[in-house]
């Protein structure tokens, strides 16, 4: 893959204490991308992935930075942009709006309505605020890679309830959106759309699955590496934009 385009760049990855943010984290670090990158309850899982990534990429002299922020806090995440702009001196040139809450309720009579609110804010309301943290620099220098984290629960399918399909679909839909706004300043908004992937917090090990990975064409789990690979190609693919990429191993 081309990296000439992102070489030097700086990504910031939320979630990287997790197990998609942590792949990503390694690919773009494999393409010569500085990195800020965010945990929330974890602090030894970043620390390793920095320890990682240190060791695998420490030819290329990469500024790697970690912040801890609860993205459900506005606070946090302008707390956190203030760090950024202290050990980076700039804002980022890619976001990477990964972090997000997943835990199961699938049915709406169960589903509290302070669930509810708290996955929107998660999920849906931390990608806004990121955003508007990142446009005006992305605008100034015409240039800019937005990647949403959304889920096939967009799409109707997934083990969740409604609440996380809402904040996801609405992932989706603010996508779209801002793709068309934005592409006149040459920045590109995508999603991508995974169904079930396994080494992560939200699915450990297709024991803890097992049904729902014998309905997979596939038959199996999918790997925060291939998604990570999605990731990749978007960001290092500016002539795409709009659009939300389902990674699914067949399911529909
Ligand atoms: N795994 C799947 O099958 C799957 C499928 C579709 C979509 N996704 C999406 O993929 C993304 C990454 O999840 P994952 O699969 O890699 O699971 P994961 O390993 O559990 O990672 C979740 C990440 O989100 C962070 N996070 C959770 N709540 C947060 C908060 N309030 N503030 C800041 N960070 C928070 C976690 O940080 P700490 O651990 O430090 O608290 C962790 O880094 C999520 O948006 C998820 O919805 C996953």
């Amino acid at each position: 893959m081309d990296s000439n385009e992102i070489q030097g760049r700086l990504a910031l990855i939320t979630g990287a204490s997790g197990g998609i943010g942590a792949a990503c984290s390694h690919q773009l670090a494999k393409q010569g991308v500085h990195l800020a990158l965010t945990y929330s309850t974890n602090p030894t899982s970043i620390n390793n992935l920095v320890s990682d990534l240190k060791s695998k990429h420490g030819d290329k002299h990469l500024r790697i930075s970690t912040h801890k922020v609860d993205v459900g806090s506005p606070d946090q995440i302008e707390h956190m942009f203030e760090e950024i702009e202290a050990e980076h001196a700039q804002r980022p040139d890619i976001l990477i709006s990964n972090a997000g809450y997943g835990k199961r309720i699938t049915n709406i009579w169960d589903i509290p309505l302070e669930e509810f609110d708290y996955m929107l804010n998660i999920n849906l309301r931390a990608s806004f605020i990121l955003v508007k943290g990142v446009v005006e620099h992305m605008k100034t220098q015409r240039w800019g890679r937005i990647v949403f984290m959304s889920s096939i629960a967009a799409y109707g399918g997934g083990i969740n309830g409604c609440h996380y399909a809402a904040s996801k679909g609405g992932l989706t839909g603010m996508m779209k959106n801002l793709s068309s706004r934005l592409a006149e300043y040459n920045i590109s908004v995508n999603d991508v759309a995974p169904a079930m992937i396994g080494d992560t917090g939200m699915v450990p090990d297709p024991a803890a699955v097992a049904e729902t990975v014998a309905t997979i064409p596939l038959k199996r789990l999918g790997t925060p590496e291939e998604t990570a690979n999605v990731v990749t190609m978007l960001v290092s693919t500016g002539y795409m934009t709009g659009q939300s990429l389902l990674l699914t191993g067949g399911l529909k």
